[in-house]
């Protein structure tokens, strides 16, 4: 889209001036892997191109040798340019937020691509940067949810989205707060996403553990807008990727302490190897926290036109006026297969944008923490706008759970 060009005129444009002009101006120094590209890779790819076995992308960029031999066999600096790699597709240009993201800065975008498309020199082994530290895990593992076996996804649909009950998180209705998560399925061939909802009421834990009784396989179909009719709130998110999610300290978002959970999981047959997952949360629990923390959802309303380019959806939602002053401390969007963008903003008491998606991946549904919490207010109000592309559907498109269908949800996590 707009950056994606911007950048690839800008690239041109300084390859062209480069070639013109380059004898008489200095020559910008070449980049080198050790200490320089080395460290751009270890910081936003090694995390994924790794040489670990269970790396979730297919090659690794973590020694000289891989990076060369991925800069020949794969289009390092056309992913890059085009920001569908890292894949976190949040603005972080400052324009909109700032987030933790490994957005790469422009500086470090131009050494790469320099690198990638010149000598690909080695530099000095004497600079080499130890290999990166694995992600943190949680501070502490209080409960461990699993949904209970192997599931062995409907391999008769292309979209498999399935819901378990899970064990309550204590024996009293006491609140217990999750303060932390690391989900781990066990089979990335299939495992989309995961959500972590708590049932709102005893009615709405009877309605799941019936539909859990009513279907003979383990746990039961659901659609993706939740797993009962009779309330559900979502608490963690989980998208390849993703590694532990914590919620910024001293906070957290509450339960009924011995209310069953759901699991959600939807299952993507695509790339499925047949086999079944079984996956497992582990959760960080305090019994009280400074600020009570919820995800809010903002929907759009989905009414699409066919063959239109760029149709939009959007939605607005209204903070109770009692609230006072909370805190925005994230964002996530999510959209299905025809989403090409989508922004979130708040108006009222101190008016911003949220976070803005200049490009979308299904496949890439991150929950995008701020640096800086964001101040908001009760009575303010949450927009969002979802941008899809229609070109190839002869009919609306309407929300709904298929891939026929879309959505357009925004989840903001906030607190007091
Ligand atoms: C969060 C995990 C993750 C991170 C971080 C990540 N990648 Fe990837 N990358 C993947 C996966 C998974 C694939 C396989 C294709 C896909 O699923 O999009 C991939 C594919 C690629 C491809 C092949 C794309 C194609 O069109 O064939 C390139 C090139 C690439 N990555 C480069 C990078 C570079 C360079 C970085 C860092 C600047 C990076 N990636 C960071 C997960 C990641």
């Amino acid at each position: 889209m707009k950056t994606v060009s911007t950048l690839l005129i800008a690239a041109v444009a300084s390859a062209l001036v480069t070639s013109a002009c380059g004898s008489s101006e200095p020559a910008a120094p070449v980049p080198v892997y050790y200490g320089e590209v080395q460290r751009i890779l270890q910081e936003s790819c090694v995390e994924c191109h790794s040489d670990s076995p269970d790396r979730l992308a297919p090659f690794s960029l973590a020694s000289y040798e891989d990076a060369v031999a991925a800069a020949q066999t794969t289009p390092i600096a056309f992913a890059v340019l085009h920001r569908t790699m890292p894949p976190y597709y949040a603005q972080n240009d400052g324009s909109c937020q700032t987030f933790t993201s490994k957005w790469l800065s422009e500086e470090d975008l131009q050494t790469l691509v320099t690198w990638v498309n010149g000598e690909r020199a080695a530099g000095d082994p004497a600079r080499s940067l130890p290999p990166p530290t694995p992600a943190p895990p949680l501070p502490a593992v209080d409960a461990t949810l699993d949904i209970g076996g192997d599931y062995t996804p409907d391999p008769r649909v292309s979209d498999d989205y399935r819901c378990f009950v899970v064990d309550a998180l204590g024996s009293s209705a006491a609140e217990k707060f999750v303060t932390g998560a690391h989900v781990s399925p066990s089979n990335f061939t299939v495992a989309h996403h995961a959500i972590l909802f708590s049932l709102d009421s005893a009615q709405a834990e009877a309605d799941a553990l019936a539909r859990d009784a009513a279907d003979p396989a383990l746990g039961y179909r659901c659609s993706s807008s939740g797993p009962t009719e009779s309330g559900a709130t979502f608490l963690i998110g989980w998208a390849p990727g993703n590694q532990a999610q914590l919620f910024p300290a001293g906070t957290g978002i509450p339960v009924v302490g011995n209310r069953k959970l759901v699991v959600q999981m939807h299952y993507n047959l695509a790339t499925s190897d047949g086999k079944p997952d079984r996956t497992r949360i582990d959760l960080d629990l305090a019994d009280t926290v400074a600020s009570r923390g919820a995800m809010v959802a903002v929907r759009g309303d989905v009414n699409l036109p066919a063959r239109t380019p760029d149709a939009t959806a959007s939605g607005t939602r209204r903070l109770p006026t009692n609230l006072g002053k909370l805190r925005v401390w994230g964002a996530a969007l999510h959209m299905h297969q025809r989403g090409i963008g989508a922004e979130v903003s708040v108006a009222g008491s101190q008016p911003a944008c949220l976070a803005k998606l200049e490009q979308w991946s299904f496949h890439w549904q991150h929950y995008y923490p701020y640096v800086n919490a964001v101040p908001v207010a009760g009575g303010d109000t949450f927009s969002v706008t979802c941008h899809f592309d229609t070109s190839n559907d002869a009919t609306p498109v309407r929300w709904g759970e298929g891939s026929a269908d879309e959505m357009c949800l925004a989840y903001l996590y906030v607190s007091q």
